[in-house]
């Protein structure tokens, strides 16, 4: 497994890591096996949200019920989750209140004394920079959380968000796969008219800028064609993407799953490619992606495959 020192932060982090939003209603032995089939495979990076599960904090809870982990077991691996999502409307919300609460159900529910890495789960448009300053501020002086981050921002809301705080923004989780990937497909083909890959969907550059300000890239539905809406791997539907990957696989000796890892991990932005699969199969799977070195070609022709334009 591939590891970095996440900057802004002392963490090495795999290039590979573990989305728990899944497994509400997975077994302790089913959550114990995916977990342990992570850490064998190198990922000791765990991603979270009070937000994933059927109830708040649901996901959380089973996470920690089912591994019961000691202080040592926990000092050895990385937990990031999210706040800012209200479940019901549902709406959006920075304010001071609702990030302490939300962290403070984190904790309880993961059974821990801190969080490793808080995102902003989705921009608030009422978000007032210098009320989430005052509530990062406490929670760092508290121990309640180590690092900060946000996701699906902009680089303009990222600006924004660091006019007042003082802390690093160590990451933005991002939708990112070879079948949804305007923040790279944008920067190919741009400037050109008619042509909806030109079309700015990411308030502009959002990859350059998180490169430009050591700010990690987390790329979410790695293996979703789209929105939640199944994968593509194998599927019918992407039958040109599909037989280069299989075609790529053969060759480099690993399983498809890791070539559509190994296209993200390849990226020099040095992202994380978040996994959601509840199968231990396809982590140990995806794992193999974490190094592969695909050559400029094999990347540009799953990007082409994957119906994007080289102009
Ligand atoms: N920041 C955000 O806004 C945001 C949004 C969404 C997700 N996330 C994070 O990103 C993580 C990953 O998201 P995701 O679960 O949508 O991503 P994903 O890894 O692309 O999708 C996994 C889902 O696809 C299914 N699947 C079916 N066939 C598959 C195959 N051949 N290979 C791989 N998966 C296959 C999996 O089922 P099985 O379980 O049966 O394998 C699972 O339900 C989440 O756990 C969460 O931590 C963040």
């Amino acid at each position: 497994m591939k590891t970095f020192t996440m900057p802004g932060t002392r963490i090495v982090a795999p290039n590979v890591v573990l989305g728990l939003m899944r497994i509400a209603d997975k077994t302790d032995d089913e959550v114990r096996e995916l977990v342990r089939t992570a850490r064998d495979a190198g990922i000791d990076f765990f991603d979270h949200a009070d937000v994933y599960g059927n109830e708040l904090h649901g996901c959380e809870r089973r996470f920690a019920e089912a591994l019961r982990l000691t202080a040592s077991q926990r000092d050895a691996i990385t937990l990031q989750t999210k706040a800012g999502i209200v479940r019901e409307g549902p709406y959006f919300d920075f304010s001071y209140d609702h990030l302490i609460d939300s962290v403070e159900g984190s904790l309880r529910a993961l059974r821990t004394d801190r969080i490793d890495i808080l995102l902003l789960h989705r921009p608030d448009a009422l978000v007032e920079p210098e009320e989430v300053a005052r509530a990062f501020d406490d929670l760092e002086s508290s121990g309640k959380v180590r690092h900060f981050g946000v996701s699906n921002h902009t680089p303009g809301q990222i600006d924004l968000l660091r006019r007042s705080v003082r802390q690093p923004i160590v990451a933005n989780q991002l939708q990112l796969s070879v079948t949804h990937q305007p923040i790279i497909a944008q920067g190919v083909a741009a400037n050109m008219l008619n042509e909806q890959q030109s079309a700015t969907l990411d308030g502009g550059g959002i990859l350059d800028y998180c490169r430009l300000n050591d700010i990690t890239v987390q790329a979410w539905s790695p293996f979703q064609a789209g929105f939640f809406n199944g994968t593509f791997l194998g599927s019918p539907d992407y039958p040109e993407l599909n037989a280069v990957i299989d075609r790529l696989a053969a060759r480099y000796q690993v399983p498809a799953i890791a070539i559509a890892t190994g296209w993200i991990t390849r990226h020099p932005a040095r992202m994380q490619v978040v996994l959601g699969t509840t199968s231990p199969d396809r982590v140990s799977g995806a794992a193999q992606g974490s190094d592969l070195p695909l050559t400029r070609a094999d990347w540009y022709e799953l990007f082409r495959a994957a119906g994007h334009r080289v102009p």
